[in-house]
């Protein structure tokens, strides 16, 4: 008996929280919700700003918030620019036989004979570069067989005693980077083209390693 009306009181219980539930998602077609914490207003309601148009101004300082008094600021030193730029896409190189002659004759600026540091630091950023972009598909040795080319039951070795790749020019390898071949996708947005000489001359190192 006692277990029976500990079980009503329980369903009855319950039925309220539902109720209550429901209730609370009511809400009046396209007006505010109930707000549980009017002191962060400024969160539901911000004060928007036309990109072009001039900055909000501070409700306290009854200033701008920007120095300039406009919305659009100059990107921090350092943003890597989404459009194809000289930085990235060298233009006068053309994705065709004419550019890929253009490119034989290039002459790869960054040089590691001299032992310096820096020729040091050009040769490290190389090598960077190929294990994060090339390795997955070329392996790190550049033997061919990356993660990606056992998967795909392919290989295209770079850096093997008989690789056609030891007889290409420096600039043809960075005009196949630039716009890649077949399954290789370019990697001209990805790489910088001072980055992409720096990885060639890695490749170069492998080249040497492995002869
Ligand atoms: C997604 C896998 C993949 C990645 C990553 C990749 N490659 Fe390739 N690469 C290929 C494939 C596939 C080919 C063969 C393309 C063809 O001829 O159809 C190729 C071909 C090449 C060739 C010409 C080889 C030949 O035998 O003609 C060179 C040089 C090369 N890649 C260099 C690089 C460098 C340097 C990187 C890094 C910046 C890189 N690849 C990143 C897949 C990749």
């Amino acid at each position: 008996m006692q277990t029976i009306r500990h079980l009503k009181t329980a369903a009855r219980a319950a039925a309220v929280l539902c109720l209550g539930a429901a209730a609370a998602a009511c809400q009046v077609d396209r007006e505010p919700n109930w707000e549980f914490a009017p002191w962060i207003n400024y969160m539901f309601f911000p004060t928007g700003a036309e990109s072009q148009g001039p900055a909000p101004v501070n409700e306290k300082t009854g200033k701008p918030v920007f120095a300039n008094g406009m919305a659009m600021q100059k990107p921090p030193t350092g943003t890597v620019p989404h459009v194809k730029n000289r930085e990235f896409w060298p233009l006068h190189l053309t994705n065709d036989d004419a550019g890929r002659k253009a490119a034989d004759a290039l002459v790869n600026p960054f040089q590691p004979t001299d032992g310096s540091a820096v020729a040091a630091a050009h040769l490290a950023r190389g090598k960077w570069g190929f294990e994060t972009f090339c390795a997955p598909c070329h392996a790190s040795n550049g033997d061919g067989a990356g993660t990606v080319a056992k998967k795909a039951g392919w290989a295209f070795p770079l850096a093997t005693k008989d690789s056609k790749v030891n007889g290409f020019s420096d600039g043809h390898i960075f005009h196949l980077v630039t716009y890649g071949r077949g399954a290789m996708p370019s990697y001209a947005s990805q790489i910088s083209q001072q980055d992409r000489w720096k990885i060639v001359l890695h490749l170069r190192q492998l080249q040497q390693q492995a002869r």
